[in-house]
C-alpha cells in the first residue's frame, strides 16, 4: 500500500515504535472500516500524523473516515468533538479501540489556507473562534495549558545544552514565561488546542467549520498561537503577525500582551517538538525571534518579570 513519505516520517519521529507498527497495520484498520460501516474509502487527503480519507456510505450519502493511533490523544479529541457538538464538524460514529472517527464530510471541504486574502482569512478565523467558546468541562481527561509547560520543563531538563537551533538559554527563558503565563491564567475554556489554517474548512454557504480539535483547557489568547504559526509568507513575517494580533485582540476581544506572551513560550515548545537529529522547521524557529521582537517593541522586554527576571 502506497504511503505518502511525509506522513510516514512524521509518524515516525512522533510515535516511534508504536507507530510503526500501526502503518502496518492500516491495511487492515482499513478494511475493518469499511466491513463495518459499510463504507468504500477513497485516496486519502493531505496527511499528517493521521490516516484521513474521503468515503462513501452505502446509501450514497459522503463521509469521512478517521483513523488514529489509539491513546490519551485520541480519547482527549473524541471528547473535544462531542463537546463542542453543533459548534464543529459533526461526528457521526467512533470506535474507541482502534482509535476510528467517522464524520460528517464538509464540503466543499478546501482549507482556510486557499484564501490569500491575509485580513479575510484572519477574519475567518476570529468568527469561527467566535463560536467554539464554552466553558470548561469539569470531569474530563482533556489536558489544561499546564501541562505543556510540564512537556517544556521535561525539555529544559533533559536538554542542558539546549535542543536543535534553540540555546539552553532560550529554552530557561521560555519556561519562566510559560510558569508566569499559567500563574496569571484568570479563565479556564474548552479550547480546540490545534486551531489553524489546515483545521478550518468551508462548509458551504460560505460558512467556515472547525475540524480536528485536540481539546485544551485554559485561555483563548493560547489557542491563537498556532494560527499564528501557520501559512506565513517568505517575507514581512513581522508585519503580518502584528495585523494577526491586532485583529484576533479586536475581534475577540483578547489581551494583546498574552497573545504575544504565549507566541513566545509555545513556539519554543512547538519548534522543539520538531527537532530530529539536525532537522526542525526552520519557519517554527524564526517565530521564537518575532514574538519577542514584537513584544519588545510594543512593550519592552524589561517591563515582564518574567523575561526579565
Ligand atoms: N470532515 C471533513 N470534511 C472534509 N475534509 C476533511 C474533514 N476532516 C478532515 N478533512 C481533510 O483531511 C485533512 C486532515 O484531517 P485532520 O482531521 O486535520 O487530521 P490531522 O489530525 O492528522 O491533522 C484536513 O486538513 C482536511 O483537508
Ligand atoms: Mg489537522
Amino acid at each position: 500500500m502506497y504511503l505518502q513519505k511525509q506522513f510516514v516520517q512524521t509518524v515516525r519521529l512522533y510515535f516511534k515504535e508504536q507507530g510503526k507498527e500501526w502503518l502496518q497495520d492500516l491495511p487492515s484498520l482499513i478494511q475493518y472500516c469499511e466491513n463495518k460501516w459499510s463504507v468504500k474509502m477513497h485516496e486519502p487527503y493531505t496527511l499528517s500524523v493521521n490516516y484521513v480519507a474521503p468515503a462513501t456510505m452505502q446509501n450514497g450519502k459522503e463521509a469521512v473516515v478517521k483513523i488514529c493511533i489509539p491513546g490519551s490523544g485520541f480519547l482527549a479529541e473524541l471528547e473535544a468533538l462531542q463537546l463542542f457538538h453543533k459548534k464543529i464538524v459533526q461526528l457521526i460514529d467512533y470506535n474507541k479501540e482502534n482509535g476510528i472517527l467517522i464524520l460528517e464530510k464538509l464540503s466543499p471541504g478546501c482549507t482556510l489556507a486557499e484564501i490569500t486574502d491575509e485580513e479575510e482569512a484572519c477574519q475567518i478565523a476570529a468568527n469561527v473562534m467566535k463560536e467554539l467558546a464554552a466553558p470548561a468541562p469539569i470531569n474530563t481527561r482533556i489536558p489544561t495549558i499546564m501541562t505543556r509547560e510540564e512537556e517544556l520543563r521535561k525539555i529544559v531538563k533533559e536538554n542542558t545544552n539546549g535542543i536543535g537551533p534553540i540555546s539552553a538559554q532560550t529554552l530557561q527563558k521560555a519556561l519562566k514565561v510559560f510558569t508566569y503565563m499559567n500563574h496569571t491564567t484568570k479563565q479556564q475554556l474548552l479550547l480546540h488546542g490545534d486551531f489553524h489554517h489546515y483545521n478550518i474548512l468551508a462548509a458551504g454557504d460560505g460558512g467556515w467549520k472547525a475540524i480536528d480539535p485536540k481539546g485544551l483547557i485554559g485561555e483563548i489568547e493560547y489557542d491563537l498561537i498556532q494560527y499564528l504559526l501557520n501559512n506565513l509568507p517568505d517575507k514581512g513575517v513581522y508585519e503580518v503577525i502584528k495585523r494577526r494580533v491586532e485583529i484576533f485582540a479586536n475581534e475577540l476581544n483578547l489581551d494583546r500582551e498574552r497573545i504575544l506572551l504565549w507566541g513566545y513560550c509555545h513556539t519554543v515548545l512547538a519548534t522543539s517538538w520538531t527537532v530530529d537529529n539536525e532537522a526542525y522547521n526552520k519557519d517554527f524557529f524564526q517565530m521564537i525571534a518575532v514574538f519577542e521582537k514584537l513584544y519588545d517593541d510594543i512593550y519592552g522586554i524589561q517591563n515582564n518579570e518574567s523575561f526579565n527576571r
